[in-house]
């Protein structure tokens, strides 16, 4: 009986510890977009989120950069399921779906911004194609790009930094992105904010 007791211990703080891990990572969050960006700052942060850390990271880095925030969000929305947002988002990558956004800056702001942080989560060892959406949506040409990211183990991006540089060819990428793992999103307030300032961007210079 004691045996059966140790070993049922064993298997609940397995699942507990799997649980705290990775089960944050695999639930949604809503579908909100921000509020219309309006080219009021010279630094935009563009983010795509499923289950909200970027955008916890995202308002970090426009409140210390002062910049205005924009999510990118898909028009036929990621499923809640993890598993079937995980299909959706190999289909798209493996054929190269350019997935149609739902939110869009207007043609005025976009000239303002100088400096272009853009946060995503690591999808498939890369970024997510809406981001692909993104970057071929506007124009680019001599601004900053400024990547940072999200993963639950890819922790150097896998081959997401050479598609940022593929994706804006005529912009300056900083290729010295951030990289937090997404279960320690809540205790990395200060790494994000010193980050920016490595980066000669916040606005308490
Ligand atoms: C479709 C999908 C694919 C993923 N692929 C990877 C991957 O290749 N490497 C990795 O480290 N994490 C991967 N993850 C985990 C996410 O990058 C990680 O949970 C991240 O923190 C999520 O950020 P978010 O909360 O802003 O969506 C994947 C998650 C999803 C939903």
């Amino acid at each position: 009986m004691k045996k059966w007791l140790t070993i049922f211990a064993v298997v609940l703080g397995a699942a507990l510890f799997f649980c705290l891990t990775s089960c944050a990572t695999r639930t949604p969050t809503d579908n909100k977009p921000e509020a219309t960006v309006k080219g009021e700052s010279k630094v935009l942060v563009a983010y795509m989120t499923w289950s909200g850390h970027l955008r916890t990271l995202s308002e970090w880095v426009a409140d210390e950069t002062g910049g205005e925030l924009f999510r990118i969000l898909v028009k036929d929305e990621y499923p809640k399921d993890y598993a079937e947002t995980t299909e959706r988002a190999k289909e798209e990558l493996e054929k190269g779906i350019r997935p149609e956004l739902s939110t869009h800056i207007p043609a005025e702001a976009i000239k303002n911004y100088d400096i272009i942080y853009i946060g995503f989560p690591v999808w498939w060892y890369d970024v997510p194609m809406a981001v692909w959406t993104f970057a071929e949506e506007y124009d680019f040409s001599g601004k900053t790009i400024v990547p940072f990211f999200s993963h639950q183990g890819s922790s150097d991006g896998a081959n997401s930094m050479n598609t940022i540089k593929k994706l804006f060819p005529k912009s300056t990428v900083i290729e010295k992105p951030l990289s937090i793992r997404g279960t320690k999103t809540a205790d990395s307030e200060q790494e994000v904010r010193d980050w920016v300032k490595s980066n000669g961007h916040s606005k308490n210079k």
